[in-house]
């Protein structure tokens, strides 16, 4: 891996968003450039792939067509492959040059949760494996820290249910339902927004929060539930701006935060506060309250929260 020269990341849906994240955090610390492709583009673009590139093929089931037809175009390329599969023994394990397995247990749920997490994590820990060289000691020894106390952090934010139902019944009856966030916060709102969508059925948009006054903001009313995750302080100030935009067009703002950012309760109606830790696992407790809020949401909504409506577990077909 330390000779490659660019990582593309390819995948669908939840895995496709865990792309996004882990280009946030690779180049972050690994500072290699990475694409990140949903594989039914990918597949159909003839690609310009660098041959000393590796494409890393993202997938719970292993068993994804487009990302499997992707894989494929990427080997006859002549590029070197990585898998990063939960389903042992599956296609894209087979054919992946090399393959690195989640091990999160069986999903039997259609909507990813445990999958998602554990390729986020693994994702994070191949970019702070290559770019252990990049950062200080100092900041080894915090980051791996933080690593240590995840089980904990994450044991609270899923034991929060009545934050999570009180929120749920301010929004399950909504037509329209917005994510917003920057940087790593986007890529988590993408995440956060389609699994509100495939077990609520929900109609709910991911933005990015400095991309709201080219057009979007326009569909911002009042009562609009506008869910915003700041957690970066380096551009808490950025979002929190765009926050206070939606909020003066009548938006109910439910806000994702740590404690590293300060935001005005002038400026949101709900607020979950997120255990503190280092920006690039952020992302593994972000994602928690945003599945659990999902979950409560189609529960409220009769929906059936295991086998949403015309939904399969792995999409094997075009
Ligand atoms: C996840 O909640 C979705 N059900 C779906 O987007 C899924 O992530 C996508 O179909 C990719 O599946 P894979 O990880 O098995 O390749």
């Amino acid at each position: 891996i330390k000779k490659i020269s660019q990582i593309y990341i390819v995948a669908c849906g939840s895995a496709y968003h865990v792309g996004v994240v882990a280009q946030y955090v690779m180049e972050d610390l690994a500072k290699i450039p990475v694409r990140v492709e949903l594989a039914s583009e990918f597949r159909y673009r003839k690609p310009l792939l660098d041959p000393d590139g590796l494409v890393i093929v993202i997938s719970q089931s292993g068993e994804t067509a487009d990302s499997l037809a992707a894989l494929r175009l990427a080997k006859d390329k002549g590029l070197r492959t990585l898998g990063i599969v939960n389903v042992v023994g599956s296609s894209i394990a087979r054919e992946s040059d090399l393959v690195l397995y989640t091990k999160a247990g069986s999903e039997i749920a259609v909507a990813t949760t445990k999958a998602y997490s554990a390729q986020t994590a693994l994702l994070s820990l191949i970019a702070l494996n290559i770019g252990q060289k990049n950062i200080s000691k100092a900041e080894l020894k915090e980051l791996l820290e933080s690593i240590k106390k995840l089980p904990a952090q994450m044991e609270i934010l899923l034991n929060k249910d009545k934050k999570y139902q009180e929120i749920a019944e301010t929004i399950y009856n909504k037509e329209d339902i917005f994510f917003i966030g920057r940087d790593i916060d986007y890529a988590i709102a993408m995440e956060g927004s389609l699994k509100l969508k495939e077990i609520s059925y929900i109609h709910s948009e991911a933005y990015p929060a400095g991309e709201l006054k080219h057009g979007t903001i326009s569909l911002i009313e009042e009562g609009t539930p506008v869910i915003s995750i700041v957690t970066n302080k380096n551009i808490a100030e950025k979002t929190i701006s765009n926050i206070k935009e939606v909020k003066s067009r009548g938006a109910e703002v439910i806000l994702l935060t740590n404690s590293k950012c300060d935001v005005d309760s002038d400026f949101y109606n709900k607020k979950i506060v997120i255990p503190t830790t280092h920006k690039l696992i952020q992302p593994l407790l972000t994602i928690l309250p945003l599945q659990k809020i999902s979950y409560e949401v189609a529960k409220l909504r009769g929906a059936d929260i295991d086998q949403p409506k015309n939904l399969a577990k792995s999409v094997t077909v075009e």
